[in-house]
C-alpha cells in the first residue's frame, strides 16, 4: 500500500513537473500550421497528460505490449500517435520502421532521454553526444571491446565469476539471483572492462544514482532525484581521484601501450581529445547501461531454463563438454566461448521474449515523411522491440520459447534487443560474454531451482523480477 502511494505521488509530481515545462512548448507548436500534413492515426488523449497513465499502468504490470501497444496497432496500424509525459509521440513498430529510425540517428532523429537521466549521467556522456563527438567516444569504447580486447576479457570475466561464487554463493542454500548478478555485473564492468578496482560502498553509491534516473527531476530534499544527485556528487569526487591517479600512470608510460577502458579514456584526456568531466560522465553511463540490463537478461535465461528442462539439459551438455576439455581451474578462452552456440541461442530467445530494454525514445529534428505520414519536428518517436519480437512474420508462434529459431538467419532489424544503427549497444560483446560465462559456471558448479517458478515481472521502467528471483542451490558433487 505504501508502495502504491509512493508510486501515485511520484507519478503526480512528475506529471506536474512535465506539465509546466512543456506547456509553453506545446502552445507554440499548436499554433504552427501542421494540420495540412497527414499526421499518423491515433489518439492524443487528455491535454498534456495524454495517454501517460495508461502507458504507466501497462508498464507496471509488464504488459506494455499487450495492453498499450498491441491494441493500438490493431486499431491504427503499426504507426500511431499518442501523447506521453507531455510530448506528442509517434510509436513505430516493425523491422522497416526500426531500420528507418535507428539508422537515421543524427540525420532525422536524435536520442531523447528524460531530464533526470541527462542530469544524472551528465551532459558529456555518450548518450548525449552527436556526430563526430559521438564517434570519437564510441571509438574508445569499441577498441576496448575489439577482438584483441575480448581475448583478454574472457579470462578476466572467468576470474570475476569464480570470485563472485566464492564470496557470495559458497555456503548458501538460497540466493537472490537478481541481486547477485547485479553485484557481479558491476564488478565485471569496473574491474574487467574499465580496470578500476571495486571498493566497499561503490556499488551502493552507483545504485543511489541509478534509482533517480527515471524519477521526476524534482530537487526537493528527500526526493529520489535529490538523493540521486547527492550520490552523483560523491561518485564524482571518488572518480576524479581515480582518474588523476590513472593520469599519472598513463603519462609516465610509453606511448602506444594502452590498457583497459579507463586507461584509454585517460589517454584521450592526456591527448586533449576529451575532458575530465567526459571521463567521469561516461564511467557513470557505462555502469547505468550495463547494470539492470545484463542482470535482467541473466534472470530471464534462468527462468526459461527452469521452465524448459529439455533446453536445460542441452545447454548443460554444451558446458560439460567444454569443462571436460579443460584442466581443473583453467580459465576459459575466447575460443571456448565460441563453442557456447546453443547457450547464446537460449540467451537471445530469452531476450526476444523479455527484452531488457523495450525500446527507446527519439526526437525528430526535422519534419519527417514516413509511410505517407508526417512526423513534425520536435515530436518524439518511440521504437519498440515488441513490434517485431512478437510478430509472427519474423517469429512463428512468437509466444513460445524456441531457442533453435536462432539457427536460421533472422531478418535485419527484426531482433533488436541491443538496438541498431549508430547507437547500437556499445557493450554488446561484453554483455554476451558476461551472460554466457556466468551460465557456464552456474550450471557446471551448481544444481539450482527457482523458489517462485511463476514470479511476476514488473517494470520501473526497467523490468525486474518482483521478488528478485530467489533460487535454491547446492554445489554439484563432481
Ligand atoms: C543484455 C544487456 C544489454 C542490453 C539488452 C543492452 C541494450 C542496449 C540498447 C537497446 C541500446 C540502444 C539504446 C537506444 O538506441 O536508444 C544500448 C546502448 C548502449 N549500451 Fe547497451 N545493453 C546491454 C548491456 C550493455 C553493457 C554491458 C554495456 C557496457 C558496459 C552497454 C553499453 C551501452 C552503451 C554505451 C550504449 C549507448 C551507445 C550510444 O549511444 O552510442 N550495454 N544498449
Ligand atoms: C585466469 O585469469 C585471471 C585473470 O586474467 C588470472 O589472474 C589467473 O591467474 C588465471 N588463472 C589461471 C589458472 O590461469
Amino acid at each position: 500500500m505504501a508502495m502504491e502511494m509512493g508510486y501515485v505521488l511520484s507519478l503526480l509530481l512528475s506529471l506536474l513537473a512535465i506539465l509546466f515545462s512543456t506547456m509553453s512548448l506545446i502552445q507554440k507548436k499548436s499554433s504552427k500550421n501542421i494540420n495540412k500534413k497527414k499526421l499518423p492515426p491515433g489518439e492524443m488523449g487528455l491535454p498534456w497528460i495524454g495517454e501517460t497513465l495508461a502507458f504507466y499502468r501497462a508498464q507496471r504490470k509488464n504488459q506494455l505490449f499487450e495492453e498499450f501497444v498491441q491494441p493500438r496497432i490493431t486499431k491504427h496500424g503499426n504507426i500511431f500517435k499518442t501523447r506521453l509525459m507531455g510530448s506528442p509521440t509517434v510509436v513505430v513498430n516493425g523491422a522497416a520502421a526500426n531500420r528507418f529510425f535507428l539508422s537515421n540517428e543524427f540525420k532525422l532523429v536524435v536520442s531523447s532521454w528524460p531530464s533526470a537521466s541527462v542530469q544524472l549521467m551528465g551532459m558529456n556522456s555518450i548518450m548525449e553526444k552527436q556526430g563526430d563527438q559521438h564517434r570519437c567516444l564510441r571509438g574508445v569504447v569499441a577498441t576496448s571491446l575489439s577482438t584483441a580486447g575480448l581475448e583478454d576479457l574472457v579470462p578476466k570475466i572467468c576470474n570475476s565469476v569464480k570470485l563472485h561464487f566464492d564470496r557470495h554463493w559458497q555456503g548458501q542454500d538460497t540466493i537472490n539471483l537478481f541481486r547477485s548478478t547485479k553485484i557481479l555485473t558491476f564488478s565485471i564492468v569496473f574491474e574487467c572492462l574499465m580496470g578500476i578496482e571495486v571498493e566497499p560502498g561503490m556499488l551502493e553509491m552507483f545504485e543511489g544514482v541509478l534509482e533517480g534516473v527515471f524519477a521526476p527531476p524534482i530537487k526537493l530534499p528527500g526526493s529520489r532525484f535529490w538523493r540521486a544527485k547527492k550520490a552523483r556528487l560523491e561518485i564524482e569526487k571518488m572518480l576524479v581521484n581515480v582518474v588523476r591517479k590513472k593520469r599519472k600512470e598513463v603519462e609516465g608510460r610509453l606511448e602506444g601501450e594502452e590498457g583497459m577502458l579507463l586507461s584509454r579514456l585517460v589517454a584521450a584526456l592526456v591527448r586533449g581529445e576529451i575532458s575530465e568531466e567526459e571521463v567521469v560522465d561516461n564511467v557513470v553511463l557505462l555502469v547505468f547501461a550495463a547494470h539492470d540490463t545484463t542482470s535482467f537478461a541473466i534472470a530471464m535465461v534462468c527462468k526459461m531454463l527452469a521452465h524448459h528442462p529439455n533446453c536445460y539439459s542441452r545447454l548443460l551438455q554444451e558446458h560439460v563438454e567444454i569443462k571436460d576439455s579443460k584442466r581443473p581451474g583453467e580459465n576459459l578462452t575466447l575460443e571456448d566461448t565460441k563453442k557456447m552456440k546453443y547457450t547464446w541461442q537460449v540467451a537471445r530467445e530469452s531476450m526476444r521474449l523479455f527484452p531488457p530494454i523495450f525500446g527507446s525514445f527519439r526526437k525528430a529534428i526535422v519534419n519527417i515523411e514516413y509511410e505517407g505520414f508526417t512526423i513534425p519536428k520536435g515530436w518524439k518517436v518511440l521504437w519498440t522491440t515488441y513490434g517485431t519480437h512478437y510478430d509472427t512474420q519474423y517469429f512463428p508462434d512468437p509466444m513460445s520459447f524456441e531457442p533453435s529459431r536462432f539457427e536460421e538467419n533472422i531478418p535485419p532489424y527484426a531482433f533488436v534487443p541491443f538496438g541498431g544503427g549508430p547507437r547500437i549497444c556499445a557493450g554488446y560483446q561484453l554483455a554476451k560474454l558476461n551472460i554466457i560465462i556466468f551460465l557456464h559456471f552456474m550450471v557446471t558448479c551448481y544444481d539450482w531451482s527457482l523458489i517462485y517458478p511463476n514470479e511476476p515481472i514488473t517494470m520501473d521502467p526497467l523490468p525486474f523480477p518482483f521478488h528478485g528471483m530467489p533460487i535454491k542451490m547446492s554445489p554439484k558433487l563432481l
